[in-house]
């Protein structure tokens, strides 16, 4: 067998890592899902899922993702196929090519935004607000900004992405053939080269960014200081522990912001050494990953909210949509202050390197299926996935309904169920002793012992419970959505799911005739 790609070192194999959950999650996703389930009720489920399903799913995809690289394997079929001799395996593994794969559909385009608008902010080009701060309300304040964004991605009241702007289409070729240039260049040449300048300056900007946040006055009412801004998010607040729809958010976020259930981290960890300490580094992945989200990406985007409407005017921000915390509030509140035009440019460099390195992270396993079970060159894979980027993308994306669609079918939905076969197929199916020994060998750090039981039982069930809380309360409403865009997506999932069967129906044919 040929010598599969690794990784050139460790500093490098960690900011790849760091790169993979980094992303829109931390400093998008995140800022919205804590002010919309009540900043600081959100917290408490927030941080008893990091610990419950983030660290464990964490250490478990390192540990199959090693497993199967040292076998030829960096995807979730061949890799399930090794771990559990049965011949559904590969099939259950299909979600961990699929589900990336959908995802990287909108993120892409989405991140590809975050690139057109760092120049829209140094070229100041956004279009002055008409009331003044003190006297608007929040909504009425953020209008001009509001519209700029709608002008850019063509939304209608309804429905987004009818008619982008022209540049919309040029940013997101951009975005696109930065991606898979780097792809092309391959693990070490592409991914890491590309980890280890894009991390450290997003690290740089974000410190930025919180100096500025956290020394800013209100232009509005002295009282929205910086610390109530901080005890929007900290203050605890237990009313969310019984509230079955905050927990299904933080469980959520978790799963997004760490890429795990993706089968994202498993592809990257198949390319570590074979004694490589990924206990270590599978923690020090998580641990950089919270620095990112729970310090700067809150602060950036929640506290200076704060400051300048309120905790109440935070809050309706947030929930007035899942992009107006960082493409409509951020603009206005850096129009408002002396270099704004720099600190504006910054925040979205800062979110085009967070996209950009997941995007990678999201491509890679498509990549790693073909060159692994079809023995294709990397070239010719990456030259696969353009095609079927832009297929794809001109398809499903611009009508109405199809992006929550296909949202919710996949990075709410499809990635908690492979997470629970990640679980089942390592630590019960190929054995919890194993698996344990799997995880721990070449650490350096002590694992402790409990976290066996927590893999093993705590985080199936809690899975399963998550699950069934899904089912009860968000299918009945999906289901019932009616619309073009809304079908047009769900035949579309379906057909690529069929495409993803037939692919390795045949890899698997080419294996045996081998
Ligand atoms: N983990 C990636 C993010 O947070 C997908 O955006």
């Amino acid at each position: 067998m040929e010598q599969r790609e690794q990784w050139g070192s460790r500093i490098g194999l960690i900011l790849a890592m760091a790169g993979n959950a980094i992303g829109l999650g931390n400093f998008l996703r995140f800022p919205v899902q804590a002010a919309q389930n009540g900043g600081g009720a959100f917290m408490i489920p927030y941080f008893v899922s990091f610990i419950v399903l983030g660290i464990p799913l964490m250490w478990v995809e390192w540990g199959i993702g090693r497993y199967g690289g040292v076998r030829g394997h960096g995807t979730a079929p061949g890799i399930f196929d090794a771990l559990w001799k049965n011949r559904l395996a590969k099939y259950v593994g299909i979600l961990g090519i699929f589900l990336p794969l959908v995802v990287l559909i909108y993120y892409t385009y989405i991140c590809s935004w975050t690139l057109a608008f760092s120049l829209s902010s140094l070229l100041d080009l956004y279009p002055s607000p008409e009331t003044a701060l003190a006297s608007a309300s929040p909504k009425e304040y953020l209008l001009p900004y509001q519209s700029y964004l709608t002008a850019y991605i063509g939304a209608d009241s309804e429905g987004i992405f009818l008619t982008p702007h022209p540049m919309a289409y040029v940013f997101f070729a951009i975005t696109l053939g930065i991606g898979l240039t780097v792809l092309a260049k391959g693990i070490s040449g592409g991914i890491e080269k590309l980890s280890k300048f894009a991390i450290p300056a997003l690290f740089i900007m974000a410190f930025i960014l919180f100096f500025r946040v956290i020394t800013l006055t209100s232009p509005t009412d002295p009282s929205f200081t910086v610390s109530r801004g901080f005890s929007f998010l900290w203050e605890p607040d237990l009313s969310g522990l019984l509230d079955g729809k905050v927990w299904l958010a933080a469980a959520g976020q978790i799963f997004f912001t760490l890429s795990l259930g993706m089968g994202a981290i498993l592809t990257y960890a198949s390319y570590v050494k074979k004694d490589e300490d990924i206990a270590l580094d599978g923690l020090s992945t998580a641990s950089l990953n919270e620095f990112a989200e729970v310090v700067f990406g809150s602060t950036i985007a929640i506290v200076s909210a704060v400051i300048f409407f309120g905790p109440g005017g935070a809050r309706e921000v947030a929930e007035a949509g899942a992009f107006d915390l960082g493409f409509i509030s951020m603009p206005a509140v850096f129009g408002h202050m002396p270099f704004g035009r720099f600190f504006g440019f910054l925040w979205f460099l800062l979110l085009f390197f967070a996209g950009l390195t997941s995007i990678v992270a999201l491509s890679q396993p498509v990549i790693a299926f073909f060159e692994d079970e079809f023995g294709w060159t990397r070239k010719r894979s990456v030259f696969w996935l353009g095609i079927f980027f832009v297929a794809s993308v001109t398809i499903p994306m611009f009508l109405k309904g199809s992006l929550g669609e296909m949202d919710f079918w996949v990075a709410t939905f499809a990635l908690v169920i492979l997470a629970l076969f990640e679980m089942i197929i390592f630590l019960w199916i190929f054995g919890g002793e194993r698996a344990w020994e799997e995880i721990t060998r070449g650490a350096h750090i002590k694992v402790p012992r409990v976290f066996f039981y927590i893999m093993k039982y705590v985080t199936p069930l809690f899975l399963i419970v998550i699950l069934c809380a899904w089912g009860y309360q968000e299918l009945p409403k999906v289901i019932g959505k009616k619309g073009v865009g809304v079908w047009v997506a769900r035949l579309f999932l379906a057909g690529l799911l069929f495409a993803h069967v037939a692919a390795v129906r045949a890899a698997w044919k080419r294996r045996k005739s081998a």
